[in-house]
This record gives structure tokens, C-alpha cells and sequence, in this order.
């Protein structure tokens, strides 16, 4: 049996929480982190038949049974990850009832998955219904796009069509734009539900006065989308207080498209 803290799950984990919290957008316990794994790839690091405990998930999470994931601990900082992956980790498999999970690595302490494993796994859910090749569910506190929600209308298409217009690569990045979810508490099955309809027609999901979610095949891919989003919500709120002299106009934005050859939300320009 290999390492399980030499296995690249684990260090892709280590490394992007890394990442996130020197970027300033997971403070304390902020943020969570879900991956879906190959079974095969993990049972080289751990006896999958070994059940350390059983997690009650209290929602269902049937049509993803038999399922691992490495998944963010709740009430974890994202800044200690690094240095205690056993404990601020756990690799969790969806038991055969679906509402209970198997863990099989991790949450050392007693811990348990991040508070936010519904919305995780429902997202997961209808991703893996739109994009077969998704593996990855992040949830942040970048703060620009956290402060743009209290100064912008939360309109999806006003909101995505504003931060298209402040950053040329916006429109390759995420053409397919932003969803919006209002205000609700965090932590429940309804905003789990809510988020999860929206990442039916969205790879981002803006969570209005709280953060965002951000999904991709890898780690990579989940990151850079928000990453470009915080971007360009820095650029909207420094320009904001000036006159606009020079924008990305919508016939501009579909030239990019063009150029780029990604499909857009049309409906989302002012033509
Ligand atoms: P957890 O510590 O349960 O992951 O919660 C952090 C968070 O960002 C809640 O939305
Ligand atoms: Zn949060």
C-alpha cells in the first residue's frame, strides 16, 4: 500500500487550500473543498474495506452510492490543511443507503465533512448530469466578489454581463456566465438544493453576502474560474467610483467569442 499523503488527491488538496487562504479568501474555517476520486486510484493508498466510522449525511445522496470523495472538513482552516492533512481532510464514500457516508481516511479528531456536504454533493449531482468529466465542487470567500454582492443588482444576467465587461478573458473563461442564488442561510439542504439547480445551467454559482461556487474536471479548473471572477470583481470595484471612459462593448464580446469559439450565453448581451 502506497502513502496515502504522497497521493496527488491529497496534495492537490494541501496545495490549492494553500493557495486560497494566502489569496485571502478563506479566513478561519471559511471555504470548502469536494473531489470526487477514482476508486481504483485510491484503493492503491487505502483497503477500501476499511470502515473507520459511519457519517450521517441527513440528506440523500443516492444516485452517487458507492462514491469517494476527498472532502474539507467542517469548522477546518484552510491554512492548517498543509500541515495536518489527517486531520483537516477525510475521505468519505456514499454508503449503500445514501444517506449515510463510510469514512475511510481522516477528520482525525472526531471531525466530520465540511457543513456544507449538501450542496457539495447535490452539486455534484447535477454537474455530473450536464458534464460526465466534472470531479471537483468549491466553495470560497473571495472578497471582492463577496463585496460586489452588496453593491451590484443580483441579477444573473446584469451581474455576469458586468464582470464580462471589465476583463477580456471573462468571456473565455465562463461564457456560460453566473448564476445567482439571494441571500439564504448557509449549511442547509435548501441551499444545497438551490445551488444545486442552479449548477444544472451554471459552472459558477455566486452565494449573494457570502461567496461563490465554482466546479471543473480538476482542481485547476474549479480554481481558475473563481479566480477570474475575483479578478474582474476588483476591477469592477476599483473603476467603480470613476467615470467609465473605455468598456468592452457587447459587439466586442462577441468577437471574443468568435475568436475564441465558445458558446455564450446570447441572452445575456444587450443586443
Ligand atoms: P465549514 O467549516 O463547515 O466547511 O463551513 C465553512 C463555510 O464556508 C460555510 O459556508
Ligand atoms: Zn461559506
Amino acid at each position: 500500500m502506497k502513502n496515502i499523503l504522497d497521493a496527488p488527491f491529497v496534495r492537490g488538496m494541501m496545495k490549492t487550500t494553500a493557495n486560497m487562504y494566502r489569496l485571502g479568501w478563506d479566513e478561519r474555517n471559511g471555504g470548502n473543498i469536494s473531489v470526487m476520486l477514482d476508486e481504483n486510484e485510491v484503493a492503491e493508498y487505502l483497503d477500501l474495506n476499511n470502515v473507520i466510522r459511519k457519517i450521517d449525511m441527513g440528506f440523500d445522496a443516492k444516485p452517487l452510492i458507492g462514491k469517494i470523495f476527498i472532502v474539507t472538513g467542517t469548522g477546518k482552516y484552510f491554512k492548517n490543511v498543509e500541515d495536518d492533512p489527517e486531520n483537516n481532510l477525510g475521505i468519505i464514500r456514499v454508503a449503500s443507503d445514501g444517506v449515510t457516508a463510510d469514512l475511510l481516511w481522516g477528520y482525525s479528531d472526531g471531525g466530520r465533512p465540511t457543513s456544507e456536504l449538501p450542496a457539495h454533493l447535490m452539486s455534484h449531482i447535477s454537474r455530473l448530469s450536464v458534464n460526465p468529466e466534472n470531479r471537483v465542487i468549491m466553495h470560497s470567500h473571495p472578497t471582492a466578489t463577496l463585496a460586489l454582492t452588496y453593491v451590484h443588482e443580483l441579477d444573473e444576467k446584469k451581474f455576469t454581463h458586468s464582470l464580462w465587461q471589465v476583463c477580456t478573458e471573462c468571456m473565455v473563461v465562463f461564457p456560460d456566465g453566473i448564476g445567482v442564488l439571494p441571500w439564504m442561510v448557509c449549511g442547509t439542504n435548501e441551499i444545497g438544493i438551490a445551488t444545486a439547480e442552479k449548477m444544472k445551467e451554471f459552472r459558477l454559482v455566486i452565494w449573494a453576502l457570502h461567496g461563490i461556487y465554482g466546479c471543473g474536471k480538476d482542481l485547476d479548473e474549479a480554481f481558475g474560474l473563481i479566480e477570474t471572477v475575483e479578478k474582474a470583481a476588483q476591477l469592477y470595484l476599483m473603476t467603480a467610483s470613476f467615470p467609465r471612459v473605455n468598456t468592452i462593448t457587447d459587439p466586442d464580446l462577441v468577437e471574443i467569442a468568435k475568436a475564441f469559439k465558445v458558446e455564450y450565453r446570447k441572452d445575456f448581451l444587450n443586443l
